[in-house]
């Protein structure tokens, strides 16, 4: 009823409770009662005499209701991570592009181990569960398509350019607003992907990060507007739907290459247990960072690199 209900006032014209109550053939009040239930829940409902009731346009609580897209979303209070919540539920067959949204995490997982501090209405935090039909070659582009679904939304919500740091991070001006960590488990048919969670943190709300604030913000910061999360959430889906299903044309990789603030510039990196220093080059067409180095030319596939210094166009370098 409640999701029924909210669908009727997400349509921006006010109606009646005497129309919804018609409707569906329940009183008026329940109705009533479920609309005060849904206000104590966060959801901004006007109502104004004689017209009726409306969800407010500004209301920003995330629900399935108000994301418009073609597979299932299941939307959870609080969580201790969507990754570790989406990969239970695709282990018990959940199907392919289904998406795990939270209001929080209290166990958010960054890469290389770390923690994504997730508080509650700050941010967007999902995982896109996929069942790819491509061959396994072509997994590791599936986080540099996120990173530009997530960087084109984004510009689309901000009107502000949206960089990409390799390997994907999604930054506004040289703060990091967004972060992606991608699992993937491989099938036991050779050349198989089984599945991959897709997981995208986004710190949307100004918060205070402590330590971090010299490196990490988020889009109210860095753009002064607030964006409304269904709607960034609606819009990294279907860009995300757009670019994965053209995954082996990987035509994402030049919307990629446009934004990537690394190229260019010098770098520092891990590569293996070595520690590496060059300039970056390019991206391959595999994603991989191209480091040109004293020893010669690296292609990185994984883990981290810093930018050390930025080169001025022009100069030799
Ligand atoms: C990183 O910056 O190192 C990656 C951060 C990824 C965070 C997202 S939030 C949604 C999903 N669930 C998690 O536990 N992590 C990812």
């Amino acid at each position: 009823m409640r999701e029924i209900i909210l669908q009727k006032l997400s349509g921006g014209e006010y109606i009646s409770g005497a129309e919804i109550a018609d409707s569906m053939g329940v009183s008026r009040n329940a109705v009533w009662k479920c609309i005060q239930s849904l206000k104590n829940d966060g959801y901004i409902i006007e109502s104004v005499t004689s017209k009726g009731y409306r969800l407010s346009p500004d209301c920003d609580k995330i629900s399935a209701e108000f994301i418009s897209y073609k597979g299932k979303i299941i939307v959870l209070d609080e969580v201790d991570s969507t990754n570790n919540y989406a990969k239970k539920i695709t282990a018990e067959g959940a199907e392919n592009g289904t998406v795990v949204i939270a209001e929080s995490q209290n166990s958010g997982k960054g890469r290389l181990g770390r923690t994504f501090v997730s508080p509650v209405g700050k941010g967007l935090y999902m995982s896109v569960i996929m069942r790819p039909d491509f061959a396994v070659e072509y997994a590791p582009l599936i986080t540099s398509a996120v990173s530009v679904a997530v960087a084109e939304a984004v510009e689309e919500l901000t009107e502000h350019d949206a960089g990409i740091k390799w390997v994907n991070d999604v930054y506004l001006n040289d703060k990091k607003i967004c972060g992606i960590l991608t699992e993937a488990s491989l099938g036991l048919e050779y050349n198989s992907l089984d599945y991959a969670v897709a997981g995208i943190g986004i710190n949307v709300r100004d918060y205070d990060f402590g330590e971090l604030n010299k490196r990490v913000s988020s889009i109210e910061h860095e753009t002064g507007k607030i964006v409304n999360r269904n709607r960034l959430c609606e819009k990294i889906l279907n860009r995300l739907d757009f670019w994965i299903s053209r995954i082996t044309e990987r035509a994402h990789l030049d919307k990629y290459r446009d934004r990537e603030i690394l190229t260019g510039n010098m770098i520092s990196a891990n590569f293996g247990a070595e520690k590496i220093i060059g300039k970056a080059i390019g991206i391959d067409d595999n994603a991989n960072l191209i480091v040109q180095t004293e020893k010669g030319i690296i292609h990185l596939s994984s883990g981290e690199a810093s930018l050390i210094r930025k080169v001025q166009e022009g100069a030799n370098e």
